[in-house]
């Protein structure tokens, strides 16, 4: 588990990341973390998608203050069981995953649906870097680069109408691609949802890329989901559909075992899973997870989200 085939990363790949290192470091040593940073000019030679890595400027507002995971971290140890139930499987069984020509479509409550490639989606945002933390659901976590945009800027572009009390998104469904899909482990296409302010928080985030380079197929390229306050299951990879919606979508983890995971899925250390504590967890390091700490409530982002949930008791609302 977790450990690369050899031969299978090249020197190419490993560089970004070290770079990208190498200039936090310097920043935070001049003093300037968190002033744009632009990372344009190379190439993603394995990424899912080709062509030159766009210029990304780091959003200060939304920088963690730990030190990222390594490129290898992020993209070796994956949840993603359209391609394999094992941590490792992702990054083996999703290299030929075919991501060009991708469409969205948008449908539901809103007076802009339609069909619209990835570029189309692309064009108007500018792309920044957030440092985000990520809790998974399984009690350990990291800290990730992601390269992209907000969802509410992307949401708005649709002109969701005043019954849009929530939006649905859904994974790519094509068993030949992902064979995961040929095993009932989960009902697909793997459906997520959020409360539509949930999903216009600014805190919310679209993400194309990580490490300044376009997303691994294993990290759900072309286009995933970002909610750091939330566990990671909330994050949909592979979106093909976005649909505004006046009841509450169903979501794939509540389908499969309702008592064990609910909608809102919101980071609490005071509620454990059926089956285990939620109250700490081990940060992703190398091939060895690092030792235990105290997971936060809303996973450290409380100051900005808690009012969202004012006056819900959060141990029914889970
Ligand atoms: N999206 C799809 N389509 N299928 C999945 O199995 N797994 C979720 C989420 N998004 C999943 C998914 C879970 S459980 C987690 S923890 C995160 O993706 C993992 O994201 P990562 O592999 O980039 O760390």
């Amino acid at each position: 588990m977790n450990r690369p085939k050899p031969g299978r990363i090249l020197p190419s790949e490993i560089t970004p990341e070290a770079v990208h290192q190498d200039r936090r470091r310097l920043l935070a040593t001049l003093g300037y973390a968190g002033v744009g940073l632009a990372l344009g000019g190379a190439t993603a030679a394995r990424a899912a998608r080709t062509g030159p890595v766009p210029t990304v400027t780091r959003n200060a507002k939304f920088v963690a203050r730990e030190t990222p995971n390594s490129w290898d971290d992020i993209t070796s140890y994956n949840n993603f069981y359209e391609f394999g139930l094992d941590k490792a499987d992702p990054k083996e069984n999703a290299q030929d995953f075919r991501t060009q020509p991708w469409a969205v479509e948008i449908a539901g409550e809103c007076d802009a649906p339609g069909k619209l490639t990835l570029e189309d989606i692309l064009k108007p945002h500018a792309l920044e870097e957030r440092i985000y933390r990520f809790r998974c659901v399984e009690a350990w976590s990291m800290v990730v680069p992601w390269m992209g945009f907000s969802l509410a800027d992307l949401l708005t572009r649709f002109k969701p109408n005043s019954r849009a009390k929530y939006v649905e998104f859904t994974t790519l469904l094509d068993p030949r691609q992902m064979p995961g899909q040929r095993r009932a482990v989960l009902e697909w296409p793997y459906v997520e949802g959020l409360r539509i302010d949930e999903a216009m928080h600014p805190l919310s985030f679209v993400a194309v890329g990580l490490y300044g380079r376009w997303l691994p197929n294993q990290n759900g390229a072309p286009l995933r989901l970002v909610l750091p306050w939330k566990y990671g299951f909330k994050g949909i990879k592979s979106i093909v559909r976005i649909r505004f919606t006046e009841r509450q979508p169903r979501n794939s983890w509540n389908i499969a075992a309702p008592d064990e995971y609910g909608f809102y899925a919101n980071v609490n250390p005071a509620v454990d899973h059926p089956r285990w504590s939620q109250a700490k967890e081990r940060r992703l390091g190398g091939s060895l997870f690092t030792a235990r700490v105290d997971t936060l409530p809303f996973n450290g982002y409380g100051e900005e989200v808690a009012s969202l949930y004012r006056g819900m008791d959060l141990r029914k609302y889970f």
